[in-house]
């Protein structure tokens, strides 16, 4: 990797080129608790622009085993779940659910963000996972409603391509 090639808007590092660990402190939590893309994209990630450093990440979990891919799914938080009310949430997944003003849900809402997290867990296995950031808590719902109603192959491909807005969003966030 040459200095000169590091951009300074995706990376933050100046000139400076950052070694591996850098690199994985940095940009490990761009895919949420999978800094397994970071750690094996790091050796080609030379000299590039954040729009081709975020390829980059979205060809290695796309070309990851299905298990892999599954884990990935698994490791998002339910949107206003558990770990939401009791404030254990990554940064990046806090600022993404308050933007969408799920942290200030009805009651009402509330239960049935939970209701829907249940069954929508129940019938795939995997929390419903949605790039949130540019929608309100009502877009949310009523796509959690409609999207309970796909199949299985359907809803694996949706969560991976909504993880890969995710992972943009993130990028561009830095
Ligand atoms: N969409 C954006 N962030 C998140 C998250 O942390 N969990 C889920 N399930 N969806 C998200």
């Amino acid at each position: 990797m040459n200095n000169e090639d590091y951009p300074r808007d995706t990376q933050g590092y100046g000139a400076e080129r950052p070694d591996r660990d850098e690199f994985v402190s940095r940009f490990g939590g761009i895919y949420e608790h999978s800094a397994w893309v970071a750690e094996s994209t790091f050796d080609r990630a030379d000299g590039l622009s954040a729009e081709e450093l975020a390829d980059l990440f979205a060809n290695c979990v796309d070309v990851a085993p299905y298990e892999q891919k599954l884990a990935l799914i698994r490791a998002h938080p339910d949107l206003a779940g558990k770990a939401a009310v009791a404030g254990e949430l990554t940064i990046e997944s806090t600022a993404e659910q308050n933007s969408a003003g799920i942290d200030r849900c009805t009651a009402e809402e509330f239960e049935r963000f939970q209701m829907l997290n249940g069954r929508y867990k129940e019938k795939f296995g995997f929390p419903f996972v949605m790039a949130v950031r540019d929608s309100n808590r009502h877009e949310i719902l009523a796509a959690f409603e409609g999207r309970i109603g796909n199949d299985l192959d359907t809803e694996f491909e949706t969560a991976i391509g909504e993880i890969h807005k995710i992972a943009r969003l993130r990028l561009e966030a830095m």
